[in-house]
């Protein structure tokens, strides 16, 4: 079956689940951010092992399931955990969760992630706005033939993080008061993490933040010509600047400890871009 056809019964059979619910926004829950969507009203809960096609992820932190909801009145998707490159998945199977989101008619995807911070000014706890990427993956997820009825051959990636969506984010950022830092997210493949040397030329290349995931999401909606806003939480100094070694439990556990902040600027964020 092609791609194209997947994503069609994928979507039918979350329709199935919940039935009517038509959601305007779409968001990705990165390291130890998933819980944002336990606070949804009228939840269905689908676990991606029910869902035909849906990787479901082997990290420990990502729950693997999408969650529907009211948020702010207004219907929205979260995906609790997503897949990364380096679990073994190919691919089309990493930016299969963000399609089928884009294929059920959101007007906008968030994509959210833990990084490492690159910029000198960032600490961790910071959230940053992304501007823009640098995808230093090694791979595209649009390898391969092209189905124009997804999109083109070529997409255009200039304003890929688009301009109106971080303007909104910051007026809400601005409004409850959190602080937002803005820069450039280079994606690696991991999953170890960077060496000092890999971090010294990250940021010599303009990166501030610095990942393993997001950008294969990314290019998929920019592909099927749906807006994207990406946050970054800053979980930790990236390799080299903090002197310590980098390890998964403090980005759990900054992530863990932002939680509510984050909370507060996505419940202002997505029911806002739903309005516009
Ligand atoms: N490097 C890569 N990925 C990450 C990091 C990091 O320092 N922190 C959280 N995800």
């Amino acid at each position: 079956m092609e791609l194209y056809e997947q994503l069609h019964e994928t979507a039918a059979a979350i329709r199935a689940r919940a039935p009517g619910f038509n959601p305007k926004v779409g968001i990705i829950l990165g390291s130890g951010l998933g819980g944002f969507a336990d606070g949804f009203e009228e939840k269905v809960s689908l676990p991606y092992r029910e869902l035909p096609h849906f990787p479901a992820s082997t990290v420990p932190g990502h729950a693997g399931r999408l969650v529907l909801g009211k948020l702010g009145g207004e219907p929205v998707v979260a995906m609790q955990g997503r897949v990364h490159y380096y679990e073994g998945f190919t691919p089309a199977q990493v930016a299969f969760p963000a399609r089928v989101l884009c294929t059920l008619g959101i007007k906008a995807l968030v994509v959210t992630n833990a990084a490492g911070g690159i910029n000198l000014e960032f600490a961790p706890g910071d959230l940053m706005v992304i501007t823009d990427h640098l995808n230093l993956s090694g791979w595209n997820v649009l390898t391969g033939p092209n189905d124009d009825r997804l999109g083109p051959r070529f997409p255009d990636m200039s304003a890929a993080y688009n301009p109106q969506l971080r303007a909104l984010l910051l007026e809400c950022a601005q409004r409850r008061n959190i602080a937002l830092r803005q820069g450039v997210y280079a994606i690696l493949s991991g999953p170890s993490y960077e060496t000092p040397a890999e971090i010294r030329m990250l940021r010599t290349l303009g990166a501030d933040a610095v990942g393993m995931s997001t950008v294969p999401e990314v290019i998929a909606a920019a592909h099927m010509g749906v807006p994207v806003a990406g946050i970054s939480c800053i979980t930790n100094l990236a390799a080299g600047i903090g002197h310590k070694p980098l390890s998964h439990g403090e980005v759990a556990e900054t992530a863990n400890r932002v939680k509510d902040v984050f909370a507060a600027l996505l419940s202002d964020f997505l029911p806002r871009i739903a309005k516009v």
